[in-house]
This record gives structure tokens, C-alpha cells and sequence, in this order.
């Protein structure tokens, strides 16, 4: 894909509408309306909800992606759409405005990967060469990824159960503090004391880079549990020092796995973070130590194009084009596509859908 294409981005495999313009590397414009609201009460991504909610925005964030970007339809040289991983009623109502849209104006459609679009955001941000090590980590997801080309992924390793966000969120809605938990658990570890409670670091005595974060919320529930029954309740203290624990684990845990997934990809001149979690100081303190130790560039894209957003989704989709051509209208949502079809098939489906 040359520099000057502009492509169409449209995400909606999760709890974010989102449409984007994209030329080259160029953001023209990025609409992401978020439905947080909208699954408030529930305690999780309700996939009924986050369905209708993407068949109503969809088209609305298009037209204001357009306007914004000051250009028309016929502009248009592309149109990428999420076809998977995800919510499989979110990726149908992307997928099918997609046709629509590509069978109207008769312009290229591209079914991306949405782990491919967070795999490839280091090279829209840096313009990183491939092949480079990402760690992709956020509320649905938690793997290593070697990526060598724009469809071409290698996992290294990647979590058995939980993803580390979701481990933030429960451990926030353990200890009483707000969602999404991640930002509350971070705030309150900075007055924490981290070495006051003692907390596993799960998977560290086997070999190989997967990861375990079931543990560490167990292991948090039954240090709360023997606290309110020794005291009766815990104090602003004890939360913090339960908080800077907590995430204390996560840190050594991802910072030890990206060390032998660094290990095992000795030509790799880049090690790169993207997703939610990635917006954690501490954690991403850790892993640019390790890279640092490892004599390579660490890359954390801003955090805008670390959540879901329809930008990296529209470059995935050029990069694709590029070396495969677009897809027909016989393109699929699938609600389970791995990246790298040899490795071995992830299992669970998390409160955000399929681990993928
Ligand atoms: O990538 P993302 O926006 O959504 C998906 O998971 O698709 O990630 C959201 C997750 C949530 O679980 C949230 O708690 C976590 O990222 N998160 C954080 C922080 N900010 C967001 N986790 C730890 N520390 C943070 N500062
Ligand atoms: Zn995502």
C-alpha cells in the first residue's frame, strides 16, 4: 500500500464503535464512542446490548469520521473492517456496513484481524521494521507475539486463563473501587506498600511464556477475606498496600515472560506494548527495564491507539491489502481467529468475548 491510500477503518468487536480515516500513516480522523454506560449495571460487556448499540452508531461514526477528515465517500480508496476476533453480533454489524458500503461505491473490502490491527500499531505510530516482539495486553487479551510481516504472527506465549485487565477489574471490584479497575488499582498502589502482602507470581517455575493471572485475585480475595475478619473491615491502608501488591505480581510476572520471550526471538531489534493495560506506569516501567537489559528499542504507542480504536484497524487493513488484496463479499465475522494458526488454540472466552 503506497503512502497516499486512504482507507475507511471500521471496529466494532467489542464495547467500542469506531470509525476512522486513515492516509499512509496519516490519522485524518479517529471517532471511537465508547459504551461504558451502557453496560454499567452489569458488570461486564453484555454482547445483546453492545450488538444493538453498534448497529445504531455504526453509520453515525462513519459520516463524522468523513466530515471530519473534510472528505466524501467517493474519497475513498478502502474499506477495512474488523471481521473477528470478538462479540460475534458487534463484528456482524461491522462486517455487514462494510459490504454495504464496499458493493455502493464499488471501493476494495478488507477483513482485518483486530489483533493484527493492536500487533501492528507500533509501525503506524514508529514506523517500526518488521520483524519486532509486541506484547499485547488489555482487558480481553494477554499474548506474545512475534511479527514478521503484516499476516505473518508468531506466538511465543500467551495467558491460561485471565487476562491481566480483567485481573485489574476484579480486583478492583474486590476491594470496592470503581471501573474500569485498572486506573483505580494503580492509583491507590502508588501509597501502597508492595512488600507487606505476600502475592504468587504464577507460572514464573515453568518454563516457556505463558501466563497465569487466575491465581493472583484468589490469592488478593483471601488476604482481604483475613483481614475484615481480623479487624472487621480494611482500612484506606490496607487497600493500598493490597492495590501496590497486586500489581507489584503483575509487573514481575510480565516483566520475567517478556525477558524469555525476548530470549527466544534473539533477532528482534524492537519490543513493543499495546493495549489497555499498557496505560500502567509501573508495568510499563518494568518492561523498558527489561528492554533496556536487552539492548533493544522499547515502543509504547500513545494510549488512544492502544484501546479499540477504528485508526489501527484502517493500517492493518492497508498492510493487508498490500501483500493479500482485499477480500469479496463473501467475507465472514468469525468470533474465534488466531493470529498464528500453529500455535496451539487458545481456550475460554473472556467477559470481553473469545481470547481469539
Ligand atoms: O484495550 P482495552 O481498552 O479494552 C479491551 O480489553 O479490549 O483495555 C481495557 C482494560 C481494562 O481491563 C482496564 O482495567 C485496563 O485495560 N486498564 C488498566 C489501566 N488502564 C486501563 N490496567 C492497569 N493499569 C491501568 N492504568
Ligand atoms: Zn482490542
Amino acid at each position: 500500500m503506497t503512502k497516499d491510500v486512504t482507507i475507511l477503518g471500521l471496529e466494532s468487536s467489542c464495547d467500542d464503535t469506531a470509525a476512522a480515516v486513515l492516509r499512509g500513516r496519516d490519522i485524518l480522523s479517529s471517532v471511537v464512542a465508547d459504551q461504558t454506560d451502557l453496560h454499567a449495571a452489569f458488570g461486564g460487556v453484555v454482547p445483546e446490548i453492545a450488538a444493538r448499540a453498534h448497529a445504531e452508531k455504526l453509520d453515525l461514526c462513519v459520516e463524522q469520521a468523513l466530515e471530519r477528515a473534510n472528505l466524501i465517500l467517493p474519497d475513498i480508496d478502502a474499506i477495512a473492517v474488523t471481521a473477528g476476533p470478538g462479540l460475534i453480533g458487534g463484528v456482524l454489524s461491522g462486517v455487514m456496513l462494510a459490504k454495504g458500503l464496499s458493493v455502493a461505491t464499488g471501493k476494495p473490502l478488507i477483513g482485518v484481524n483486530h489483533l493484527a490491527g493492536h500487533a501492528l500499531t507500533p509501525r503506524l505510530t514508529d514506523g517500526i521494521a518488521y520483524p519486532y516482539l509486541i506484547l499485547l495486553v488489555s482487558g480481553g487479551h494477554c499474548q506474545f507475539l512475534r511479527v514478521e510481516g503484516p499476516t505473518t504472527f508468531k506466538r511465543l506465549g500467551s495467558t491460561i486463563d485471565d487476562a491481566p485487565g480483567e485481573a485489574f477489574d476484579k480486583t478492583a471490584r474486590l476491594l470496592g473501587l470503581s471501573q474500569p479497575g485498572g486506573p483505580s488499582v494503580e492509583q491507590r498502589a502508588k501509597d501502597g506498600d508492595e512488600t507487606r502482602f505476600n502475592f504468587p507470581r504464577p507460572l514464573l517455575d515453568r518454563p516457556g511464556c505463558d501466563l497465569s493471572f487466575s491465581g493472583l485475585k484468589t490469592a488478593l480475595l483471601r488476604q482481604r477475606d483475613t483481614l475484615i475478619s481480623a479487624q472487621g473491615g480494611l482500612s484506606n491502608q490496607d487497600v493500598c498496600d493490597l492495590c501496590a501488591g497486586f500489581q507489584a505480581a503483575v509487573r514481575d510476572v510480565l516483566a520475567e515472560k517478556s525477558r524469555r520471550a525476548l530470549a527466544e526471538s534473539p533477532d528482534v531489534q524492537v519490543f513493543a506494548v499495546a493495549g489497555g493495560v499498557a496505560a500502567n506506569a509501573a508495568l510499563r516501567r518494568g518492561l523498558e527495564t527489561v528492554s533496556d537489559d536487552h539492548g533493544v528499542g522499547f515502543v509504547a504507542p500513545p494510549l488512544q491507539l492502544c484501546t479499540d480504536n477504528a485508526a489501527i484497524i484502517a493500517y492493518a487493513g492497508g498492510e493487508k491489502l498490500r501483500v493479500d488484496g482485499p477480500d469479496d463479499v463473501s467475507l465472514i465475522a468469525r468470533p474465534r481467529w488466531p493470529l498464528d494458526l500453529q500455535a496451539p488454540a487458545l481456550i475460554g472466552s473472556g467477559r470481553k468475548g473469545a481470547k481469539a
